[in-house]
């Protein structure tokens, strides 16, 4: 008989898929976009750029460029159906959610042949890519009683988003600050719901689909949903010395309870993403004023080195960043869908990729229960 194959809990390190998408050396703090480093293109590109990069496989010539975000403005508006999807939603429900079913009806309002049509496949790559943030503003808007905000097409994605949800023009730091964050947060290589976008993608499934179960996956605290628990986490330590730091870091540890923020699959060296938002952050401060939290934020970072660093226990990339969101004026519960606004080019990036030379994904399982057994009577059970 055949050996039993070996159980992976959480497929870690299995590989699946070969991908030219992202390169991470976690060992090193190493993360390119289809080779590009992740410090040049923070620096150098705006999101559209990226996003280009990510869906098309190469940064876009100013030609290129120009279409794309003459295109991606155009696209940014909502059907009014959609937005009365959204007014049907109860108020006080997760925004993620709203953002799951707004997507998962797109499917229905641009039906077609997304996956065999290769231009209806490019255009709603496009358009997730153009609506996600209108969506996550309108839906904002619309459980506090507001009207959605209609996109400006004369501003940039990233300006445009944080215009949405008050209607107030960002200045050019704000903008920069928000354009980089989604720029950090676009791709990631095989993370939990890039995973979940492929699986979908791969039953060829249409892109909404793919993207509204991408969504639900990226809503758990262990992946996406962190960055808005480092916040409250963070409210509730008494950062009137290191030494508080220090005790509420040790006590958290011994009850083997996570500290959100910190620790990561792939990297065993701080995120290089946090060392960029740690550097918004600070432009940021000095611009606006400081915020006594990421003071507090710092010193743990400091305890936790001391206390775990040579397990490989360092801030991830949602240490910092609802630090920088709360900054620019987001509300916490909308940090979340902000990961999903930039992370969805990285998904359709992993969707393409899966349809060009596409399988099903059907793993095995290790079978662990009983065999073989009869029915008995209900009277006899
Ligand atoms: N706080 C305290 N201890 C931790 C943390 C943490 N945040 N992360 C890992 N550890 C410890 C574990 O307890 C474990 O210790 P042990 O060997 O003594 O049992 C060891 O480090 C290995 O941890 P795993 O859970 O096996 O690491 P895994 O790779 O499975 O999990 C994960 C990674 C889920 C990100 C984990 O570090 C975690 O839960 N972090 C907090 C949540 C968080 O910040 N998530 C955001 C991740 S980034 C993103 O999704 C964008």
């Amino acid at each position: 008989m055949a050996d039993k194959p070996e159980y992976i809990p959480g497929l870690a390190g299995v590989p699946a898929a070969r991908s030219s998408v992202c390169l991470i050396d976690g060992s090193v703090g190493k993360l390119q976009y289809r080779g590009y480093p992740i410090e040049q293109l923070a620096e150098q590109c705006t999101y559209e750029e990226t996003a280009h990069l990510l869906l098309f496989g190469e940064l876009p010539t100013r030609e290129q460029l120009e279409t794309f975000e003459q295109e991606l403005a155009t696209r940014r508006k909502l059907k009014f159906r959609i937005v009365d999807v959204l007014k049907q939603l109860p108020e006080s429900g997760h925004p993620m959610d709203a953002l799951t079913a707004a997507v998962a009806g797109f499917g229905m309002f641009y039906p077609g042949d997304h996956v065999a049509d290769l231009e209806f496949r490019r255009l709603s790559a496009v358009r997730l890519v153009a609506k996600l943030p209108t969506v996550v503003a309108a839906w904002h808007r619309i459980r506090r009683g507001d009207d959605p905000i209609p996109p400006r097409p004369d501003l940039g994605h990233a300006a445009n988003f944080l215009y949405m949800l008050e209607g107030e023009e960002p200045d050019e730091l704000a903008a920069k600050v928000m354009d980089v964050a989604l720029t950090l947060h676009a791709e990631h290589s095989m993370n939990a719901s890039t995973f979940t976008a492929r699986v979908t993608a791969s039953t060829l499934a249409d892109p909404y689909a793919a993207v509204a179960s991408a969504i639900g996956s990226l809503a758990g605290p262990l992946h996406g949903g962190a960055n808005e628990r480092v916040l409250a986490m963070l409210r509730t330590i008494d950062g009137s010395s290191p030494e508080a730091v220090r005790r509420w870091a040790e006590d958290r540890l011994a009850r083997k309870e996570k500290i959100m923020g910190f620790g990561h699959r792939v990297y065993k060296v701080k995120d290089p993403r946090a060392v960029i938002l740690q550097g918004l952050a600070t432009q940021l401060f000095e611009r606006y004023g400081a915020t006594p939290i990421y003071d507090l934020a710092v010193e743990l970072e400091r305890q936790m080195s001391e206390l775990v660093g040579h397990k490989g226990i360092a801030p991830n990339v949602d240490f910092y960043s609802g630090i920088v969101y709360e900054k620019l004026g987001i509300p916490v519960d909308l940090f979340t869908p902000v990961f999903a606004i930039a992370r969805v080019s990285g998904w359709l990036a992993h969707l393409l990729e899966q349809l060009q030379d596409n399988r099903i994904f059907r793993p095995s399982q290790i079978w662990v229960g009983e065999a073989d057994r009869t029915v008995p009577p209900i009277d006899a059970r």
